[in-house]
């Protein structure tokens, strides 16, 4: 049995406002052009991404480590020696999608022998050398924290030998790799600034498939905020399971850097340069975060904080040590300190003894909390989780997408209400290009994160900024007219 109904999806597509939610949102087999011009490249790889941002941000590690090793991308399958995918673990129809699509990998694999098929991420980490046996068409698996190796395992599968490093590290960080920017628009990137997760919600996979929690170094993801300032990006987000826990000690001050440092250290790189980040953990989101982000315009008004369940009862079985009250405390001091920030969140519906009472609860947080999204989900038990071992997945499937579907619909409701506030409201934008329907009108964000569809006029370009005044709404998106002022 497989999750999400489609109309679940629609709605997430919807109300789905992009990219710079990242952690929460299950992307689906996007292709990674690039523009790798390495000349002597003798060979072409072609890579798909399952999931999460990180894993996005990842297969750019693996496009540079790749492309230093005389491989070249190409977005044809049927021309690549080496077929990578970058898989997800996260929700049991996560792995499913990674199952067809290695079934499709198979049928040409039956017409190139020669062909190399590696399987990258966090199904590669949970299933390890199983994999192997499991699909006889992988020839090397490849956990997140064993990139650097790929080189080595790809070489050995051309002469025959297959291949698996799973090893989870405490150090890497990936820190000295440069990304190759993969299907960018030139605008907005990922910047990865820790790895792993050291939380231990009890739904969760990711612990087990992306190791223990470690911080970048600083001064490289300033670097990098800085260099591709540089080649003319204007909005970097900052990529962490929990951002809000990073710690890194700088080796010659023995000064610890907090988050709220990092922000603003960022952030002093250019004030065109916006600054997001993602994703929140309620427990660490301190107010230090919150005044970094007062203070600094190009720090985005916008947070993204699950909250999971609205029930103080569930979220202890779920182990995200807070309360309703305490993350109803957290929403307070957000929007006291920044009064214009859009808050959105993950929830997950139908847990383990989820009560019709706990379900309300989720309900009324989105009242409470006013959030602009939210990424919905129901309850998928994955193996080896707190969860699996301790409690029983009691929920009836329909219960659970009934619920979800109440959750939808009242979120539906709430963004459009969210919305509606900022009629005749202007807001600063970030053009990032042509809208998807018409090539005589922009898109772009404002600091929300609100997607903004407006006419073109005079000659303002893709990666400007301008301002656009809100004309009408609908659930999804604002639209307007840019406005001089
Ligand atoms: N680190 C982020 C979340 C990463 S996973 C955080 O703590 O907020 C993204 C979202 O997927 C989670 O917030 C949760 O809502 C959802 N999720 C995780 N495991 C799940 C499961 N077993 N079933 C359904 N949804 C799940
Ligand atoms: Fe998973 Fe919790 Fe870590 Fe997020 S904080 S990645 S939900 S264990
Ligand atoms: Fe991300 Fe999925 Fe792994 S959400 S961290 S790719 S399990």
């Amino acid at each position: 049995m497989y999750n999400d109904n489609p109309t679940i999806n629609d709605i997430k597509d919807e109300l789905n406002t992009g990219h710079n939610t990242p952690l929460s949102e299950e992307r689906q087999g996007e292709v990674l052009e690039m523009d790798v011009k390495t000349g002597e490249a003798s060979k072409r790889f072609y890579i798909e991404s399952y999931g999460c941002a990180m894993n996005f941000s990842d297969s750019e590690i693996v496009a540079s480590v790749l492309s230093k090793h005389g491989y070249a991308s190409t977005r044809v399958m049927e021309e690549s020696d080496l077929i990578l995918i970058n898989t997800c673990s996260i929700r049991e129809k996560a792995e499913h999608t990674v199952r067809q699509r290695l079934s499709i990998f198979n049928k040409l694999k039956s017409t190139k022998p020669d062909l190399v098929v590696g399987v990258l991420g966090c199904m590669a980490e949970r299933l390890k050398a199983k994999f192997l046996e499991e699909e006889k068409i992988v020839d090397i698996v490849v956990g997140p924290d064993a990139y650097r190796d790929l080189p080595g395992l790809v070489a050995g599968a051309e002469a025959g030998q297959k291949g698996v490093n799973v090893l989870l590290s405490r150090e890497e960080t990936y820190a000295d790799i440069s990304p190759l920017r993969l299907d960018s628009n030139g605008i907005t990137a990922f910047i990865s600034i820790m790895r792993g997760c050291d939380n231990m919600c009890s739904f969760c996979v990711v612990p087990f498939t992306r190791g223990r929690e470690r911080s970048r170094s600083a001064f490289t993801i300033v670097a990098e905020a800085q260099d591709l300032f540089d080649r003319g990006y204007r909005e970097v987000t900052l990529l962490g399971q929990n951002v809000d826990s990073y710690k890194w000690k700088n080796p010659e001050s023995e000064n610890q850097v907090t988050f709220a440092e990092l922000l603003m250290m960022v952030a002093d790189v250019h004030p065109d340069l916006r600054v997001r980040f993602s994703t929140s953990h309620p427990k660490d989101m301190t107010n230090d975060v919150l005044h970094a982000m007062a203070k600094y315009e190009n720090i985005c008004n916008y947070i993204h904080l699950p909250v999971q369940s609205g029930s103080s009862r569930v979220l202890d079985l779920m182990n995200r040590t807070y309360d309703k009250e305490w993350y109803k405390e957290r929403v307070e001091s957000i929007y006291k300190i920044i009064p214009d920030c859009a808050i959105s969140s993950d929830i997950i519906c139908g847990f383990c003894t989820e009560t019709e009472e706990d379900h309300q609860e989720t309900l009324d947080m989105i009242d409470f909390a006013e959030y602009s999204m939210s990424y919905m989900f129901f309850y998928s038990e994955r193996p080896g989780t707190l969860a699996a071992r301790k409690y029983e997945d009691d929920i009836p499937l329909e219960v659970k997408k009934r619920r979800l579907t109440e959750v939808v619909d009242r979120q539906m409701n709430m963004s459009f209400v969210h919305n509606k506030k900022d009629i005749g409201k202007t807001f600063k934008v970030l053009i990032e290009g042509d809208s998807k329907k018409s090539d005589q009108q922009f898109k772009g964000r404002n600091s929300q994160n609100k997607m903004i569809i407006f006419t073109k006029v005079g000659d303002y370009k893709p990666g400007e900024y301008c301002h656009v005044k809100v004309t009408e709404v609908t659930r999804a998106t604002l639209l307007g007219n840019i406005v001089e002022l």
